[in-house]
Formats: C-alpha cells, structure tokens, sequence
C-alpha cells in the first residue's frame, strides 16, 4: 500500500517525509525522525502533556491555533497544517517568545521536564487569547493549562507565566504567509488515493465510499482513544481512515428544535455548542479530560467508542439526543441509548459510521443537570456519571429523562426511575422513592475506579443533590453542607 508523502510546515518551511507508517504518531517523527527532542515523552497517554505541540489550520482568512498531545495524535492526521514546537518559537537571533519569556521571570520551570508542553499551551493561549485581546484570567488559565502536568515546580508560577505573557511585547505569527503556504500545500496534497495506507478524506460523499470500500481500515476522528491502542496495546493498523477533515462533518448545525453535532466536531467545540443552549453544562464540559484531548477528540468518537464510562453518553441520553449512521447505503436515525448491544459493542454494519448528534434544545420548562464523580477533579475518567432533566409544569414531573454512566456494561438510561418519577410531584418524598428506585435499577461492578456498594450509594446521593438544586441549592450551599465529597 502506498503512503502518500506527509507534508507540513514548520518555522515557515514545508517539511516533507515519505514512507511515514499510516500508525505512527506525531511524537514519533518529531524526537525519532526530526530529532526534535524538545517534545518531551512523558505518559504516551494523553495525560500528562509533555508531548503538546500547536497546530495550525486555514480555516477561510484565518489560522486556527490548537493545542493538542503529539503522543497520542497520527502523524499523517497533520498533513497541510503548520506545526509549532517549543524550539519554534525562539527568534532568529535567540530572543525568547513572551510566553517563554514570561515563564523565565515567574520562575515557572525547575526541572524542565514538563515546560515544552506548558510553553506549548500557553502558545495556544497567546494566539487565541492574548492576541486577540481576551484577558487572560487566572480561571483560564487554569482552564487552558487542564491538560499539563507538573512534578515540581507548583502550579502557581506557570499560571503567573500566563497572566504575565500578556504584559510583554506582542510577537505575532506571520498569517498571511502562513495562509498562502498552507494554501499551496493542500491544493498539492489533493490527489487520487486509490490504494493508500492513510486516507484523510475532505467530504462526506468520499468519506462514505472509503468506508464502503475499506471496511477494515481503522477508522479514527480526534485519535484520543486509538491513539492509546497504538501506544499502549502495541496495535498495528495497516490502513487508517481518518474523518478529522470532511467538511460537512466539522460543522454544527442550529435547527429550531436541535442542534446536528457532526462527527467531526471536537469536543471543544461541541461542548462549547451544548454550553451556548445550557449554561449549566460549563462545569461538567471543562472536567472533560483536558484541553489538549479536547481539542483533538471528537464527541462522535465518544459515543461510537461507546465505553461504559464515557462522560458524554448519559448527558446526551438525558437530553433524549438521537444518531444519525450514514454510509452508501443510506442513513438510519436511532435514539443514542439503541446504538450500543453490549460492552463496547454497538449496532453499526462494517460500512457505517456514525455522522451526526442530533440534540434537543432546552425548553423553558426543563431543569437538568450532569454530574461526573471521579478520583481527581480534573483530567480524570467517571467512576460513576448521573444526568438528569426534567420537564416540571405546576410542580408536577411531566417528563423525565436520565442517563447514567459506571453502573452497567454500556451508557444506559433509568428507565424504571424515569417511569417513577413521571407524573408525580416533584417533592423530597418523591425524590426519596426516586432515589431507592434508582440504588437497586443497577447492579454495577467493583473495579480500581470505585466500589459497586459505593456505586450505588452514590447513584442516590445524586439524585438528592438534583433535587436540592432545584430548590436553589447552590454548589456553595452544598459544598457546606459537606455534600462536595460526592462529587469531588
Ligand atoms: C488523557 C485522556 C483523558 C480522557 N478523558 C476522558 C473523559 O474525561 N471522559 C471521557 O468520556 N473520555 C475521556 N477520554 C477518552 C477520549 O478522549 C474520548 O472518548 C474521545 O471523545 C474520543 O474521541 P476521538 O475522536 O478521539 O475518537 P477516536 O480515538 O478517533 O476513535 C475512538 C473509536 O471510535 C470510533 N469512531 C470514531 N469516530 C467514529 C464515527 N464517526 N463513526 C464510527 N466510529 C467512530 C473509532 O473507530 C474508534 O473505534 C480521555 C482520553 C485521554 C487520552
Ligand atoms: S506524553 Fe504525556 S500527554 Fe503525551
Ligand atoms: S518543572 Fe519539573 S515537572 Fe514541571
């Protein structure tokens, strides 16, 4: 199978290498084949940052900045896009960039280890924040430094770093070069790919033939899952199919009633999607792995991934979201709770794929909230994942809708809860029947991540912070109450 020449560009040059495997990461070719040790290996999971890099992708007059984790990203996945290291970023005559300059006079780096990545996030953050005037706070900070861990030198420096940035000097990239480089590349980069190891097809209808014609190809959108197959399960794919770019995918749609999420949105911008129509969903979409794996990893490749404790799935089962699976063939819609059989099984034939989210917008009658417990606050997995929305008219439940993640073999919705709850008044007695309803309506197991008889408990304790929620209750308010553990 041939594999076509990987093409990008960096400090202003198009790097080209050929015969680059379809499964190799971007880490890979950077410290092996570049020799560009800056990238630092940490984890090789996605978790720790060191391994961050920028891209840079024309999207229309503009440059779209992404932080994103080489480690777990394909190296072919970054063809016809600019790519920025730390090494990058210093001037033709070694003068730092502020964001490097600012970490040198916050003390912000001991042992080093981890500052390439932080440099690279805070990069990301200059170019879509600092350079567009947003104030960069110490909330986004903490925001955009999610996905960056460090050993030593304590968090409070490096965030310094990102407040200070913004004071020095504005060193900006050279766009519109850029633009006209990246232009040229993916005009040259467009060509038949009858037999190729990597495909990375620009619209749906080429998307839904190399399915059909390629079924056994692994198919990847962000790679945030994959990419730890390859890293940590030693796995090989011969032929990759790659989603990240056809255009009608990458869009979200606003309908009256619903917003279509294509399957290759990332998460960022998903999230930023269901924010927009639910305010309240800010918190739980921030504690969504971290910034990097966000801005790679798709919400389509969380549903079709399918893992029991997958954060996105309970929310888009409470907020009743449906799929919509394409291929040659046609399309089939299903509610998203049908998709999945069994663990990490779903109803998807080997020529399908799944192309839209299609989730219902708020109403002003409905009342819903998502909780995530886990061991860490940020950038950790759920062992458990309760969301809620009802529809409340007089004080009565006129509809009820819950999905719950960490309790079965797949993302599942309460249904004997649900059928509990619908057309009673919504009262602490009701809540309590609710409550001992949904302890017994599954049978979670016991793993590293938490017990099942803590599974369980917890399960209710949810529910009755829901209700407490719904009565004003605010996090403080809950927080004092010593309500926070269940949730932390
Ligand atoms: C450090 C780290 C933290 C994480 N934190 C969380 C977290 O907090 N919560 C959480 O839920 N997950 C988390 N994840 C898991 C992962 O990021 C998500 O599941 C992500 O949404 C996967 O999307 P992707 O686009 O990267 O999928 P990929 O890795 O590209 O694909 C995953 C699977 O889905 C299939 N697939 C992808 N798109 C489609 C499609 N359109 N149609 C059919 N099949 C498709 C692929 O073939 C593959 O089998 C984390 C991962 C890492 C590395
Ligand atoms: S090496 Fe840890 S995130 Fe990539
Ligand atoms: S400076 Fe040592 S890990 Fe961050």
């Amino acid at each position: 199978m041939i594999t076509r020449p990987l093409q990008f560009v960096r400090r202003g040059q198009t790097v080209t290498l050929h015969d680059v495997p379809p499964d190799r990461t971007l880490l890979e070719v950077l410290r092996d084949d570049l020799q560009c040790t800056d990238t630092k290996e940490g984890c090789n999971e996605g978790d720790c940052g060191a391994c961050t890099v920028v891209l840079g992708e024309a999207q229309g007059a503009d440059i779209k900045y992404r932080a994103v984790n080489s480690c777990i990203r394909l190296a072919h996945s970054i063809q016809g896009q600019a790519l920025w290291t730390a090494q990058d970023l210093v001037a033709a005559d070694g003068s730092l960039h502020p964001v490097q300059q600012a970490l040198v006079q916050c003390h912000g780096s001991q042992c080093g280890f981890c500052t390439p990545g932080f440099v690279m996030s805070l990069f990301g953050m200059y170019q879509n924040r600092v350079l567009h005037g947003h104030p960069v706070t110490r909330a986004l900070a903490q925001q955009d430094l999610s996905g960056n861990l460090c050993r030593c030198t304590g968090y409070r420096p490096i965030l310094d770093a990102a407040q200070t940035m913004a004071q020095l000097p504005r060193i900006a990239v050279n766009e519109a070069d850029l633009l006209q480089q990246l232009k040229q590349l993916n005009q040259a980069g467009q060509g038949p790919e009858a037999d190729s190891a990597y495909f990375l097809p620009t619209t749906l209808a080429d998307l839904l033939r190399l399915r059909s014609h390629h079924p056994t190809a692994q198919l990847v959108a962000g790679c945030t899952d994959v990419g730890l197959w390859v890293n940590k399960g030693h796995r090989h794919f011969p032929q990759v199919l790659d989603l990240s770019r056809v255009s009608e995918l990458r869009r979200v749609e606003h309908y009256p009633h619903h917003l279509a999420i294509g399957a290759a949105v990332t998460l960022t911008e998903a999230f930023a999607a269901l924010v927009s129509d639910r305010p309240q969903l800010q918190a739980f979409a921030q504690r969504f792995a971290g910034l990097p794996v966000r801005n790679s990893g798709t919400l389509g490749g969380n549903v079709a991934n399918g893992s029991p404790i997958g954060d996105s799935m309970p929310l888009l089962i409470a907020l009743g979201a449906n799929v919509v699976l394409m291929s040659t063939r046609g399309h089939r819609e299903l509610p998203l709770e049908q998709l999945y059989t069994g663990y990490r099984q779903n109803v998807m034939v080997p020529d399908e794929l799944l192309a839209w989210i299609k989730v219902p917008k708020a109403v002003p009658q409905e009342f819903s909230r998502v909780y995530k417990v886990s061991k860490r606050f940020d950038d950790d997995i759920s062992a458990l994942c309760l969301a809620v929305a009802l529809r409340l008219e007089g004080g009565r439940v006129v509809q009820a809708s819950i999905g719950v993640g960490g309790v079965a073999a797949t993302p599942v919705r309460a249904r004997q809860t649900q059928a509990l709850l619908t057309g009673q008044p919504w009262t602490q007695a009701t809540v309590h029947r609710a409550m001992a309803v949904l302890r017994q309506e599954f049978a979670p197991i016991s793993d590293l991540r938490a017990s099942s008889a803590y599974r369980v408990q917890v399960l209710g304790n949810l529910l009755q912070r829901f209700w407490l929620e719904s009565q004003g209750a605010s996090a403080i308010n809950l927080e004092s109450a010593g309500l926070e553990e269940l949730t932390a």
